[in-house]
């Protein structure tokens, strides 16, 4: 019989607005027996994403709501240290849904062996996966970026907009960054290549729209949705197109907004705006994780990480998306490497 303690946050509750620690609960339970199948897997690396506030809802999205009382649903990485399936050996470092907890208990799979990079484990969420994959795909495929086009991107101290900024540089396009506060717009001028910065917290966007793409805009990488979307839209060049990426200040609204007032030039400028979800893409996976190694390893792009110490700080990690704290990709540091 197995003696390893489990530690967990579950979903207690359901946000009404910004999630808070109340909405999880601790809990500390024995890991099971491994059935055939099955690995146990220790926790490395939990990311922390404005999708798992989505996944708090009483709705379906692309993946099944979260039930109350589950293991709250968390992309992660760690390592095997027992498999009842020959596909995975212990010793070996997964990356899956592994949850906010200290061990993972499930089907090997469900699991992807990662591959070993030139780079410390963590990039595979501050540079890689999920996160590399969104900017690289979301600019490329879905928007069709060309060099010498005016790319915007909102929330772009974060962590897909800081690799969608540096993605457009080194497509050689003109890049605006929309961000919350003079560090952030410091950090992305000076330090990542954009052009030119709109710090959203003391000029108006549309203004900086005007001010920044007196020609207007060809490409949105959009994060954030609401009035920034909106003035985007208000400031399309002919032929522009929208990644829809994210909506990051709707995730917590109580009621439905208004949908946006300049959806009219999307119209008269022949404007495209296509949503797309990450997972669609992941069996391109290599293909930008190729170039997005290649331009790091040649000074091209970096990545910052905002790492947070330990399993229970998660839902404060979580918060840090909501209020801006963060610049660069949010990581729990569950266990050692
Ligand atoms: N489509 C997909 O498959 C996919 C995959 C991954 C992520 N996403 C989306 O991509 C976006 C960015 O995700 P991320 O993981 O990289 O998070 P992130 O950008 O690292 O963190 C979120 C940032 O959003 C900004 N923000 C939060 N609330 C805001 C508001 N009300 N108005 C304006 N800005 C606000 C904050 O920056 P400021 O300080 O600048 O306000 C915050 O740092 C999210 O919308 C997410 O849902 C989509």
């Amino acid at each position: 019989m197995s003696t390893t303690i489990n530690a967990a946050w579950h979903l207690a509750s359901r946000p009404a607005g910004l999630p808070t620690a109340a909405n999880f609960a601790w809990r500390e339970t024995t890991l099971p027996e491994l059935a055939d199948g099955q690995v146990q897997v220790r926790n490395i690396w939990l990311s922390v994403d404005p999708t798992n506030r989505i996944w708090m809802n009483d709705a379906d999205s692309y993946l099944p709501k979260l039930e109350l009382g589950e293991v709250m649903r968390g992309i992660g990485i760690g390592r095997v240290e027992a498999s009842r399936d020959a596909a995975l050996q212990p010793g070996d470092i997964v990356q899956g849904m592994l949850g906010w907890q200290r061990y993972c208990v499930g089907p090997a799979k469900a699991l992807t062996r990662l591959p070993p990079i030139p780079l410390p484990l963590s990039a595979h969420f501050g540079l890689l996966g999920h996160i590399g994959l969104t900017a690289y795909f979301g600019l490329t495929d879905v928007a069709g970026a060309k060099a010498g086009e005016t790319l915007v991107v909102s929330a772009a101290a974060g962590a897909v907009g800081s690799l969608a900024v540096q993605i457009g540089k080194n497509l050689g396009m003109r890049v605006v960054a929309i961000a919350g506060g003079a560090e952030k717009c410091r950090w992305l001028r000076d330090e990542l290549g954009a052009d030119a910065v709109i710090d959203y917290k003391v000029e108006d966007v549309a203004a900086g729209l005007q001010r920044t793409c007196p020609e207007g805009v060809d490409v949105d990488f959009e994060n954030v949705g609401g009035r920034t979307l909106d003035a985007v839209l208000g400031n399309l060049k002919l032929g522009a197109r929208i990644a829809l990426c994210g909506l990051i200040s709707q995730y917590n609204a109580t009621a439905p907004e208004p949908g946006p007032s300049n959806l009219a030039h999307l119209l008269m400028q022949r404007g495209r705006m296509q949503g797309f979800i990450v997972l669609d893409y992941l069996d391109r996976a290599q293909e930008a994780a190729e170039k997005l190694i290649a331009w790091h390893l040649a000074g091209r792009m970096k990545y910052r990480l905002d790492i947070s110490d330990g399993l229970a700080s998660a839902p404060a990690a979580l918060g840090k998306l909501f209020t801006g704290a963060n610049t660069g990709k949010v990581l729990v540091k569950v266990g050692e490497e």
